[in-house]
């Protein structure tokens, strides 16, 4: 399975305000079968103050009117299924918008601080302390991100209710699964113990106050797999479910028994190292369920964490691998990060406040007309083109990222069977999977090819023995 993941903001926009919608992402379907993806994950589309990139719903069962109506999501939904591609949407279970009428009309469904101030030492993903003090006056409430998203109590049955029933209800407009969002900080500790200081770095790149802590308290205790199994409960058991576990893969066992997939981010954060990439690809292995990522809307895109020099040889390994595969909007561009929020603008929506911005730019549609036809207005984000082209440009010239992508995907169906590690020289990552050979050299220089049969694929002109720098090949084994 690939999914396709679609920052709704940055894609289309139909209607000329300067951003993208779901009536866009409808008529860019042909771009996704084009590259022959299984599936779709929309970003979050409900209506949002927008704090967050819309990660802090202000409504469930609603669209945000910048991006259109339920109607049009119903409408996407069948579109694509006519297409042979399933919709996901994000759902973020953890906490709502401060806006959200359950805050000010229903505060027991949130986490409160038994004291008149902060009882704790937990911080905030984004930095600072994790409580803030309620505009309504009820005390301190707990926010695991931004001050404008208080988290849900999740052992308040009500609260499972109440998130199964979103998940149903998306379901009836014809949506085949979710990204169930930061699922490690549903339920915390109801001592509230103090996090103890970290003793080494975790696995994702979050803030220095935020890091400087172990969140052995504040994330991921016993009983979560009770609320994770009331999401599954609420989306039935043929919605497909990926969670976003924000922890080592040997940790997901209790969410994995109602997931059917979490996302590996041991792969998204090794380094371009052969040795790293295969402890990464040998822990999400292990954890079992896993689907890989190498770039999505929180982190600087992959040509600018690894090199644009490599990112053809990560697409190559990406897909080779066995499980569900997510590949970000404009990575199949090889898009890099943009300048993010203009300057002058201030921090504040639709900018992000923790710097995401330049990871989030409008994908360049054509070559020339206004804004790469990312929209008739002004786009919210300059819309800067890859350096190989905009996405029609790509899907015509040989060669292209678009087109080699296109072929990985293509070739992907025919890959089966375990991964087996096979030895190969010193930084060429190399297996077997069935009646195929996967080498990708991370080394920056010219290494021997690991001996196999016909070539398939291969990144740059491979020779039979040889794997120039950047250079990853599927071939036939013999
Ligand atoms: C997830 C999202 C991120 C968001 C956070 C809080 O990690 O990917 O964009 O800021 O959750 O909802």
């Amino acid at each position: 399975m690939v999914v396709y993941q679609i920052y709704p903001r940055s894609f289309a926009d139909s209607d000329g305000d300067g951003v993208g919608d779901v009536p866009g992402v409808c008529s860019h379907l042909d771009h996704l079968q084009w590259l022959g993806v299984d599936a779709l994950w929309l970003g979050p589309i409900n209506p949002s103050p927008m704090a967050d990139g819309g990660y802090d719903v202000a409504d469930y069962r609603g669209v945000d009117p910048v991006f259109g109506t339920v109607e049009d999501v119903e409408r996407l939904a069948a579109a694509a299924k006519r297409r042979g591609i399933d919709l996901l949407l994000d759902v973020v279970p953890c906490h709502t918008s401060i806006e959200h009428p359950w805050f000010r009309d229903r505060p027991e469904l949130y986490v409160w601080s038994p004291e008149d101030g902060p009882p704790n030492n937990w911080r905030g993903a984004f930095g600072g302390p994790a409580w803030s003090q309620d505009p309504h006056g009820r005390g301190w409430y707990l926010h695991s991100f931004y001050a404008e998203q208080p988290d849900l109590d999740w052992r308040n049955p009500e609260v499972a209710r109440e998130l199964a029933g979103v998940l149903a209800f998306w379901r009836a407009k014809g949506v085949a699964g979710f990204r169930l969002d930061a699922l490690q900080q549903l339920l915390k500790d109801p001592e509230l113990r103090d996090d103890p200081p970290a003793t080494g770095p975790s696995l994702m790149a979050g803030h220095p106050e935020h890091e400087a802590l172990e969140h052995r308290f504040s994330s991921d205790r016993p009983g979560v797999g009770q609320a994770v199994a009331a999401l599954r409960a609420g989306a039935g058991d043929d919605a497909f479910l990926v969670g976003e576990i924000g922890l080592p893969a040997d940790r997901h066992a209790p969410y994995l028994e109602h997931l059917d997939a979490s996302f590996c981010f041991e792969l998204f954060f090794a380094a371009w190292e052969a040795e790293a990439l295969k402890d990464a690809i040998t822990a999400g292995l292990a954890a079992g369920k896993a689907s890989w990522v190498l770039s999505n809307h929180d982190f600087p895109r992959l040509a600018d964490r690894i090199g644009r020099a490599n990112v053809a040889a990560a697409a190559l390994l990406l897909l080779a691998l066995p499980g569900p595969v997510f590949l970000f909007q404009g990575d199949e561009l090889a898009l890099g990060n943009g300048p993010g929020r203009p300057p002058g603008a201030l921090p504040a929506p639709p900018y992000d406040r923790a710097g995401r911005d330049a990871f989030r730019h409008p994908m360049p549609w054509t070559e020339l007309g206004p804004h790469h036809d990312f929209t008739a207005g002004t786009p919210w984000l300059e819309v800067v083109n890859a350096p190989e082209g905009s996405a029609k440009r790509q899907r015509v010239v040989p060669g292209s990222p678009a087109r080699f992508v296109r072929e990985l995907i293509a070739l992907r169906r025919r890959l089966a069977g375990p991964v087996e590690d096979l030895t190969a020289d010193d930084g060429v990552l190399s297996f077997r999977r069935g009646e195929h050979l996967v080498a990708v050299n991370t080394a920056g220089v010219e290494r021997r090819a690991p001996p196999g049969g016909d070539v398939l694929l291969a990144t740059v002109n491979r020779s039979d023995s040889l794997l120039p720098a950047g250079g990853a090949s599927i071939s036939q084994a013999v």
